[in-house]
């Protein structure tokens, strides 16, 4: 049977062994999927292994995600530009490295979500990983302007410049958080990682305009607290990153399989689970 997996350290927490083995039996795919934990110092060892025992493919989570781009002999043009690879598929002599995050929360904004990126105006806050690898999915849907807000303002700016080739006709700025004030936004992204430590952006008030639609690539049970504060500020929609888990799977498994699984009930069922505690 073909194997993949996830690897990452931690990884008990890993949701996408469920997620992958609910797309295998929706499209009659024969496979094994499951989670590896590699040592923090042990990627390269830990890939090699897996490769030698018959693995196809892997997906790759914290900490490791630097590490599969330098792996990787080959990387698509998304991969490139997010600088980091969270997909790796084994070829006969070569490993290529892709990265599906970003298209995963474009496919959740855009299908599950139903918001048109098209036009909008995004506020992207952060300018670690994630936010560099949701820069080019974003900006290829034609918003019409993408503002990049960081607390060090520098790492921003540097996105947004290395960005600048692929805006299109959006306009890309990059600015510290005060910078916001008086401005507003159709899509707020929360993509730094200041939920996990249950902190938060310091955000002006108003920076939602009608319609508005806010939402944090982390997910849990409940609101998280940047979601929190979107509510008390206005945001007409709310939502947080599960759709994004499993659309970025969905873009794995089909590189892997060449067959695009249906999202849909895999979502629901894992928003049953959560909710459901
Ligand atoms: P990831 O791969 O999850 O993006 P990262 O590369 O470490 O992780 O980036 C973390 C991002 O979250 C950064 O943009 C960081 O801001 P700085 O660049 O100024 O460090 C941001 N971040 C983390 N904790 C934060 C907090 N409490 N408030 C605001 N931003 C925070």
């Amino acid at each position: 049977m073909d194997r993949y997996a996830v690897v990452g350290n931690p990884i008990a927490h890993s949701r996408s062994p469920q997620i992958h083995a609910a797309f295998a039996r929706q499209t009659g795919q024969a496979l094994r999927y499951d989670a590896l934990l590699a040592p923090v110092d042990g990627f390269a060892r830990t890939v090699a292994d897996f490769r030698a025992r018959g693995g196809r493919g892997l997906n790759v989570t914290v900490p490791f995600k630097l590490e599969a781009f330098a792996l990787a002999t080959r990387r698509t043009p998304r991969a490139e530009m997010a600088g980091a690879v969270n997909t790796l598929a084994f070829e006969a002599d070569a490993i290529l490295g892709d990265n599906t995050d970003g298209a995963g929360l474009v496919r959740d904004l855009e299908g599950n979500l139903g918001f048109a990126l098209a036009g909008c105006r995004i506020l992207l806050l952060g300018a670690g990983g994630a936010c560099r690898g949701a820069l080019l999915p974003l900006l290829a849907s034609q918003p019409a302007a993408l503002t990049i807000a960081n607390r060090s303002v520098a790492k921003a700016a540097a996105l947004a410049a290395l960005f600048a080739p692929e805006a299109g006709a959006a306009s890309l700025d990059a600015c510290g958080f005060d910078a916001l004030a008086g401005r507003r936004f159709d899509l707020v992204i929360n993509a730094t990682s200041a939920s996990l430590s249950g902190a938060l952006p310091p955000l002006p008030p108003g920076l939602y305009a009608e319609g508005a639609l806010a939402y944090d690539m982390m997910y849990g049970r409940g609101d998280t607290p940047f979601m929190a504060a979107a509510r008390a500020d206005g945001a007409a929609r709310i939502a947080d990153g599960l759709g994004m888990l499993v659309e970025q799977a969905a873009e794995s498994f089909a590189l892997w399989r060449g067959v695009r699984p249906d999202t849909a009930a895999v979502l629901a069922e894992l928003r049953r689970q959560i909710d459901g505690g």
